[in-house]
């Protein structure tokens, strides 16, 4: 299976310090935000990855990361958007990469503790769809939030105000190659962008959904507070523990 990290967009919600620099080079505890999500893909067996980036810092991406020898890869693959059009048009620039291959896909401020390795296989299992990753979370209003019907998904709700459950939808999503004629079709939100949570409607609405509690803590990482936060637990804790 290959991997797609997300790691576009102007990281407005950040000013100032995303004023000259891209929010997933930023640093969460002891490394920059990016290594976090690459090493997520990684340890579940991951060796093929494309880094989706933009805005004005896409070079030091390169700079940073190379071929990914920190990692133990030879080669990592990059695109650059042009923009900002949401998580949905940043993974439509993955379809070339993707050559009808499943694939995994992770925000790059997505940070977990544990590993995803689980998941994957029952991922590699399934024929086909999609499989998502869900964790309880104190304020669901800020994520995508599922809508359950007993154990099943009919639903997911992007920042609702009244939530309907108490899971945030994490970064992290696995799809098959269907996943671009989705894009395709979509609108963009009130935000004006292509939502990631319209694509999973998508396969739900078609029944094509599995889903997974993901085990150890998980933050996104792209606010003041959640990127404190991070930093916080990573220090204590480490991440990416396999
Ligand atoms: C995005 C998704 C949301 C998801 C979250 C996870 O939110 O739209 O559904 O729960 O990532 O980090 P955004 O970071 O664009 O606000």
């Amino acid at each position: 299976m290959k991997g797609v990290v997300l790691a576009g967009g102007l990281g407005t919600r950040m000013y100032p310090l995303t004023k000259v620099t891209n929010k997933h080079l930023l640093p969460i505890y002891n490394k920059p935000m990016i290594y976090y999500p690459i090493r997520t893909l990684v340890n579940a067996g991951i060796d093929e990855i494309l880094i989706v980036t933009g805005g004005n810092s896409a070079g030091d991406f390169l700079r940073l990361l190379g071929n990914g020898k920190e990692f133990g890869l030879r080669h990592i693959n990059y695109t650059y958007q042009e923009g900002e059009g949401g998580i949905a048009a940043a993974l439509s620039l993955a379809e070339y990469f993707a050559d009808n291959d499943k694939i995994v896909v992770i925000l790059g401020d997505n940070i977990i503790e544990g590993n995803i390795r689980g998941a994957v296989a029952s991922f590699q299992a399934q024929k086909d769809g999609a499989r998502i990753l869900l964790k309880e979370v104190s304020d669901p209003q800020r994520f995508g939030v599922p809508v359950f019907e007993g154990e099943k998904i009919v639903r997911i709700d992007e920042k609702p105000l009244t939530p309907a459950s108490n899971y945030a939808v994490i970064g992290i999503y696995m799809y098959d190659h269907r996943v671009f004629d989705f894009i395709k079709t979509l609108k963009p939100s009130e935000r004006g962008e292509l939502e990631i949570t319209d694509v999973n409607n998508f396969y739900i609405r078609e029944g094509k959904i599995a889903w997974d509690v993901l085990d150890g803590w998980w933050t996104d990482a792209g606010t003041f507070d959640s990127l404190q936060y991070a930093g916080g637990m990573v220090a204590k804790t480490g991440a990416n523990k396999l």
